[in-house]
C-alpha cells in the first residue's frame, strides 16, 4: 500500500510518519533531492555551507541530518587529524597512514593502471578516515625546477597530466570521498604565490595550464576544485571570474564545489559572485585563537549575510553555491551504499612499493654497474643523507604521519647485510614551516669518514638529493639554486677521486645540475616514494624489478636553459607583484627541442636492464579528417636477457604551420611490459583533434589541414621513426 506523505482532510492534516522526505531519498535523482533540501533550508542555513567551521570542516544542516564535510589533505596520503581551531596535532593514536608515493613518481610510472590502484588505494585511506574531501590530486604545470612544489605534482606535460590524472580521481571517487583537484591554476611557483598576478597568452593558458584540469573535470568528474592563491589577470584564483565562472563552470560544466584554499579569499563581493562555494582556513582570529564565532568573520560568512540581506547580491548565486555543497554531500557522505575503507593495510603498502617501483627512473648505466650483484660485491658503503632521513614529514601541507616509512638504508642492510656500511657523509638541519634551520653536525668530520669508507668499496651507493625542507621540495618557498645543497656535489667530487664505482640515487621531486655528471656512472632518480621508499629503491638496484619509470619532466643542464628561466626577472619569479610568462608555450621539452637546447636528461628518458627494438610503425591511412584517429601499429621486442617495460611515446609536429609550434608534442603513449626475447605488437590511436591548438584569433581550437608528422620515440629526444600523414 503506497501512503501518501500528507493526506488531507478538510483542516485535519494527518503526516505519515514512515515517508522519507525526497532529499533523502536515495532512489531519486541527485538533482531532485539537492532541490528538495534547498526548498527546506534557511537563508542563514545556506550560508553556513559556504564557509569553514574548523580549520579542515564546514557545516552541513545539523536540523535535516544533512552531515558536516570533512576535508584532509592529500594529495599522497590522508594527513593526521589536527586540533578544531589550530594547526597543532590532535594527538590521536589511529590516524598513522599509507604514506603513498608522491605525484612525480606516479606520474613517472606512464602507467594509468597505476594512477587507478593509487586512487583506489588512497580513496580507501580517506573513506576509512570518514574524510568527505581529499585534498588532492595536484596537476599544475612545472614550470620551472625552482618551484617547492613540484614533487606534488604530475611533471611538465599536459597530456601526460591529463592521462594520469583521471584515473586517480575515479577511483578514488568510487569510495564516496570526493576529489579536490588542486591548485586551480597558475600557481607555478611557491615564492609570493599569495598575491602573485600571473599574466600569460590565452593559448599558454589553454595549450599548457588548463589540460589536466579539464581532463580531471570532463573526464575524471571531480566533485571538487581547489582555488589557486596566486592572481591571474588582476583578481585572486579562489574568486576569479574568468577561470571559476566562465572556463570551469561554464566551458567545462563544472558542477562540484570550488574551495579556496587555505587563506585564499580575500573579498566578500568577489567570493559572492565569482564562482567560490565554499571558503576554508581565512586569517580571522579562529586562524590563531579559539574566539567564539570567529568563522562568522570569514567573507562568505556574516558580511556575505549582510550583503545577501541587502539584496546588493542575488540569492539565485547563493542556491547555486548551496546546490553544488549539497550535491557534493549526497554523492559522498550521504551515499550510504559507500564502501567502509580501509587503512594502513598490507595491501596498500603493496601499492604503494608497486607504484614506487614502477615510477623509479634509471637516468644513466654505464658498463651495467647496476644492478648491484651480491654475489660479486664484497664491500657496498652507502653515503648520503637522504639514505636515513625521513620524507614523510616536512615538506608543507603533504605531510604525513606515516605508519611505516622503510629507509633506504633499512632495506639495502636488509638485501646485503654485512656487506654494508655508512656513513652520512653531509647533514641539513631539521624540518619547520617557513624557515631553514642549519645542521648541528659537524660537516667536515661527515666528509672525512665518507671518504675513508669510500677508499675501499667496490661501489659507493651515494643516496642524496634534496629534502622537505624550507627551499628544498618544500611548499610556502622556492629553492634558491639548481644545485644539489649541503655540500653534495663538492662532496661527490672528492668520493670521486677516491673512487670511480658510483652510483647516485637522488631522492627529489627536481631536477637538480649534476656537474659530476660524467664521471658517475649510475643515476637513478627516485623521488619521494613513502612507506616503502627502501623496499622500492631496493628492487631496483638489486635487480629484483627492473626499472622501467621515464621522466614526467626534463633536467636541464643549467637553470636558465629551462624557458622560465631564461628571460628577466618578471618571468620568473616576478617583480612581487606581477609576473609574465614570456617562454609563452614553449614550457619543458616543448621550450629545449624547438630552441635546439640540449637537456642533461630529457622527458620522457628512463633505461632498463635490457634491451628494446622497435620496428618501423605503420599508420591505418595516410590522409585523415579532422574528426578520425589516426592508428599507429608497431612491435616492440625485449632483445634482452630479463623481463622488462618499455613506454612508447608518440609525439606530433606539424609541417609549415601558420603559427608557431612546438617542435614535437606528445600525444600518445603506451607502457609495454614484455618477457625476455618477447614481442608484442602494439597500436597506439592519436585523434586528429588532439593536434590541434589554440587559435587566439578565433579564442577556439583549430586543427590545420595540411602535413603533419608523428615521432614514434623512447623520450622527447629518442626518435626512433618519423612518418608523415596528411590532415584534410
Ligand atoms: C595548501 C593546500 C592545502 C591546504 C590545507 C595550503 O597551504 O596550499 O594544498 O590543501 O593548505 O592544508
Amino acid at each position: 500500500m503506497i501512503i501518501p506523505a500528507l493526506i488531507l482532510t478538510g483542516t485535519l492534516c494527518l503526516k505519515a510518519q514512515s515517508v522519507k522526505p525526497i532529499y533523502l531519498d536515495e532512489t531519486r535523482p541527485i538533482e531532485e533531492r539537492v532541490k528538495n533540501a534547498l526548498s527546506l533550508m534557511t537563508l542563514e542555513e545556506k550560508v553556513a555551507l559556504c564557509h569553514a567551521q574548523s580549520k579542515f570542516s564546514s557545516k552541513g544542516v545539523a536540523r535535516l541530518g544533512i552531515p558536516e564535510v570533512w576535508m584532509s589533505d592529500g594529495p599522497h596520503g590522508v594527513r593526521e587529524e589536527i586540533l578544531w581551531d589550530s594547526w597543532s596535532e590532535a594527538k590521536w593514536t589511529n590516524d598513522s597512514c599509507t604514506a603513498f608515493p608522491a605525484l612525480t613518481c606516479l606520474a613517472a610510472s606512464w602507467n594509468p593502471e597505476m594512477s587507478a590502484i593509487y586512487g583506489k588505494a588512497i580513496g580507501e585511506e580517506a573513506r576509512y578516515r570518514n574524510k568527505t574531501v581529499l585534498l588532492g590530486p595536484g596537476v599544475n604545470i612545472y614550470r620551472t625546477p625552482l618551484n617547492g612544489r613540484n614533487f606534488e605534482y604530475m611533471g611538465e606535460d599536459p597530456y601526460l597530466a591529463s592521462r594520469m590524472v583521471v584515473p586517480y580521481i575515479q577511483e578514488l571517487q568510487k569510495n564516496g570521498v570526493a576529489a579536490c583537484v588542486k591548485h586551480f591554476a597558475l600557481n607555478n611557483q611557491e615564492i609570493w604565490r599569495g598575491h602573485i598576478d600571473v599574466e600569460l597568452s590565452n593559448r599558454a593558458l589553454y595549450e599548457i595550464y588548463l589540460p589536466a584540469f579539464k581532463a580531471a573535470v570532463t573526464e575524471g568528474k571531480a566533485w571538487a576544485i581547489m582555488g589557486s592563491y596566486n592572481q591571474f589577470r588582476g583578481q585572486h584564483c579562489c574568486h576569479n571570474d574568468l577561470l571559476l565562472n566562465k572556463i570551469l563552470k561554464g566551458e567545462w560544466n563544472f558542477d562540484g564545489a570550488v574551495i579556496t584554499d587555505w587563506g585564499g579569499a580575500h573579498n566578500t563581493m568577489q567570493a559572492a559572485t565569482n564562482g567560490l562555494d565554499i571558503e576554508m582556513g581565512t586569517g580571522t582570529d579562529g586562524m590563531t585563537r579559539s574566539v567564539s564565532n570567529a568563522y562568522d568573520n570569514y567573507y562568505l560568512a556574516l558580511p556575505y549575510l549582510d550583503e545577501l540581506k541587502k539584496g546588493t547580491v542575488p540569492e539565485s548565486v547563493l542556491n547555486d553555491k548551496a546546490s553544488r555543497v549539497l550535491r557534493m554531500i549526497f554523492r559522498t557522505t550521504m551515499n550510504t551504499k559507500r564502501p567502509f575503507g580501509s587503512f594502513a593495510t598490507p595491501e596498500h603498502a603493496q601499492v604503494a612499493r608497486k607504484v614506487g617501483e614502477e615510477g623509479i627512473v634509471l637516468l644513466k648505466n654505464a658498463g651495467n654497474i647496476l644492478p648491484l650483484d651480491a654475489s660479486k660485491l664484497k664491500n657496498i658503503v652507502v653515503i648520503g643523507e637522504n639514505a636515513t632521513r625521513p620524507m614523510t614529514t616536512g615538506g608543507g601541507s603533504s605531510n604525513l604521519k606515516a605508519k611505516v616509512e622503510i629507509s633506504p638504508l633499512k632495506a639495502l642492510q636488509k638485501k646485503y647485510g654485512s656487506k654494508l656500511t655508512y656513513a652520512m657523509g653531509y647533514a641539513s638541519g631539521a624540518p619547520a614551516w617557513g624557515r631553514e634551520l642549519p645542521s648541528k653536525s659537524n660537516t667536515d668530520t661527515l666528509r672525512a669518514e665518507a671518504i675513508r669508507k669510500a677508499k675501499n668499496a667496490d661501489v659507493v651507493v651515494f643516496i642524496g638529493g634534496l629534502n622537505k625542507n624550507h627551499f628544498q621540495d618544500c611548499e610556502g618557498g622556492d629553492r634558491k639554486s639548481y644545485n644539489l645543497p649541503f655540500g653534495q656535489d663538492e662532496l661527490l667530487d672528492q668520493i670521486l677521486k677516491v673512487n670511480k664505482n658510483v652510483v647516485v640515487v637522488l631522492v627529489s621531486g627536481n631536477a637538480v645540475a649534476m656537474p659530476w655528471v660524467d664521471r658517475v656512472p649510475a643515476i637513478v632518480q627516485a623521488w619521494y616514494i613513502g612507506s616503502e621508499a627502501g623496499n622500492a629503491i631496493t628492487s631496483v638496484l638489486s635487480g629484483e624489478v627492473n626499472p622501467s619509470g621515464k621522466l614526467p619532466f626534463s633536467f636541464p643542464v643549467k637553470l636558465t636553459d629551462c624557458g622560465a628561466n631564461s628571460f628577466d626577472k618578471l618571468c620568473y619569479p616576478g617583480d612581487s607583484v606581477h609576473e609574465v610568462y614570456k617562454e609563452d608555450i614553449l614550457v619543458g621539452y616543448r621550450w629545449y627541442d624547438t630552441k635546439n637546447i640540449t637537456p642533461l636528461f630529457a622527458f620522457g628518458h628512463g633505461l632498463s636492464y635490457t634491451n628494446f627494438v622497435v620496428s618501423k610503425p605503420q599508420t591505418d591511412k595516410k590522409t585523415y579528417t579532422k574528426d578520425e584517429t589516426v592508428k599507429l601499429t608497431f612491435t616492440i621486442q625485449n632483445t634482452g636477457k630479463v623481463a622488462g617495460a618499455e613506454v612508447a611515446q608518440v609525439y606530433v609536429t606539424q609541417i609549415n604551420a601558420p603559427v608557431l609550434r612546438p617542435a614535437k608534442e606528445l600525444k600518445g603513449f603506451k607502457k609495454v611490459f614484455l618477457k625476455a626475447g618477447e614481442q608484442q605488437t602494439v597500436s597506439i590511436s592519436v585523434m586528429v583533434k588532439d593536434m590541434a591548438y589554440y587559435d587566439e584569433k578565433s579564442n577556439n581550437w583549430k586543427v590545420d589541414s595540411g602535413e603533419f608528422a608523428l615521432n614514434l620515440a623512447t623520450s622527447s629526444r629518442d626518435v626512433k621513426f618519423t612518418l608523415p600523414i596528411q590532415v584534410k
